[in-house]
């Protein structure tokens, strides 16, 4: 072995050279370079989306009044109070004669949903355990394999998108679960479920003895009003139930991705051998971020106390965009485009059936070539040399993007996905270049 090909004890981490850049990002990242119409992300990127002005104004004025040294690794105890408040507030409003109420010491104040999920998944569950998480999904295979466990995959179907609680009740069944997550309102699908779904699956994960990770990071952009957390539905259930959320989509009032300002509920009686998870989580917390930022806490209290944090409906914008998303699918609908009912997120789940076999050109290693759409990521490439830029259905884990396949992107309407059920049958010869031209002003 000479000095160049023995192994280095510098350089770089092989696990970390090892991460892929996530998907989505990647997408994004290339509709961006190259200019094309963005409709890659779900965010609040112009002044219609910005925080409400008097949130900003109170959180100026509290931040001119914070100490801002280290503080307790959890958060303050005003802004846990708060979030608990808001907590409690809305899920009264979900189950009006509920006696479950969560305490301040119950939340924990996190950078973003993310480093709460990243966190959870570490402490909760037996190292190895698995972790379901239905079909498509946000990028939560990254967190849960990186804390030591296994992705057990729920898979769902175009266009409902609706996790089916006898299988998950299969999946339960062989043990080595500790953990469901479920996404609600859903990124990439944009359904929200129903009230009665998601009893039924907090139901059967409850009787096997799992936790419920409950991603409600978009519980405010919710257009059909079907939004609950079940964590209120059964006092049993308020020990099974982890909320993630924060004001990353709170639309109305927090509206604010950049922010950090999350939190997670955890009940006080999670334990195993009379050590609590939420001491365990706090301790994680300490080392991994000390404090969180006293800007967000700030920045999370004049939000909380804000007026508009009691109303649980998205901004006429947001709810002016999805409508015209929606309409404009509707419109196309002739080309073979079809969507779901997009009930919340940022994202129109669009599928582009009607796209499967067109010929198209494209640039690959530097080469011009001309393509046929045969799934998902040739259909983001058809759509982004017509000016337009999606995230295609593959880039979330388990999406549908069968070889035969439709086609699927997500062009986030922010969004919209498409996903597709469509077969090369479904082609519509006049879907021109011209088409997906008139789409891009659209
Ligand atoms: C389903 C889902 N969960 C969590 C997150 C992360 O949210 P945060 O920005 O609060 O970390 C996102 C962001 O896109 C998401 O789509």
């Amino acid at each position: 072995m000479n000095a160049r090909t023995r192994p280095s004890a510098t350089g770089l981490s092989a696990r970390a050279l090892l991460t892929p850049e996530p998907f989505v990002r990647m997408f994004a990242r290339r509709v961006q370079q190259e200019g094309a119409l963005d409709l890659t992300q779900g965010d609040y990127k112009n002044a219609d989306f910005a925080p409400h002005p008097e949130v900003v104004r109170a959180a100026q004025r509290i931040t001119r009044n914070t100490v801002h040294s280290y503080g307790p690794a959890v958060g303050r105890l005003d802004v846990r109070n708060e979030v608990a408040e808001f907590f409690n507030r809305d899920g009264l409003i979900d189950y009006p004669g509920s006696e479950v109420r969560f305490l301040p010491d119950e939340v924990l104040f996190t950078p973003g949903t993310r480093a709460g999920l990243a966190i959870v998944l570490e402490v909760l569950g037996a190292d190895g355990s698995g972790v379901v998480v239905t079909r498509p999904s946000w990028e939560y295979d990254w967190f849960i394999e990186r804390a030591g466990k296994k992705v057990v995959e729920l898979p769902t179907t175009a266009p409902e998108f609706l996790p089916d609680p006898a299988a998950l009740e299969r999946l339960l069944a062989g043990g080595q679960v500790s953990c469901v997550i479920l996404n609600n309102p859903h990124n990439p699908t944009g359904r929200v479920y129903p009230r009665e779904l998601v009893e039924e699956l907090v139901r059967v994960a409850v009787r096997h003895r799992c936790y419920v990770l409950y991603d409600s990071v978009y519980q405010r952009l919710d257009y059909v009003g079907w939004f609950v957390n079940p964590a209120f539905a059964n006092p049993e259930w308020r020990d099974y139930v982890i909320s993630l959320s924060g004001l990353s989509k709170m639309d109305m009032f927090g509206a604010s991705t950049g922010a950090r300002a999350c939190w997670l509920v955890i009940s006080d009686q999670i334990r195993a051998n009379g050590v609590r998870a939420r001491d365990v989580l706090a301790n994680l917390s300490a080392w991994l971020v000390a404090t969180p930022s006293t800007l967000a806490q700030d920045w999370a209290l004049a939000a909380l106390q804000s007026p508009l944090a009691a109303l649980r409906r998205p901004s006429p914008y947001m709810r002016e965009r999805r409508d015209f998303i929606l309409q404009a699918a509707d419109e196309l609908a002739y080309l073979g485009i079809e969507r779901t009912d997009f009930g919340g997120t940022f994202y129109a789940p669009l599928a582009f059936p009607g796209l499967v076999g067109e010929k198209f050109d494209r640039v690959r290693h530097g080469v011009h070539e001309t393509a046929v759409v045969r799934n998902s990521v040739d259909a983001f490439e058809f759509l982004h040399s017509g000016g337009v830029g999606g995230i295609p259905f593959a880039a979330f884990a388990g999406g549908p993007d069968a070889p035969d396949g439709c086609g699927a992107v997500e062009i986030c309407g922010n969004g919209i996905d498409d996903d597709c059920n469509g077969t090369a049958d479904d082609v519509s010869d006049d879907f021109t270049k011209a088409d997906i031209e008139r789409v891009s002003k659209l």
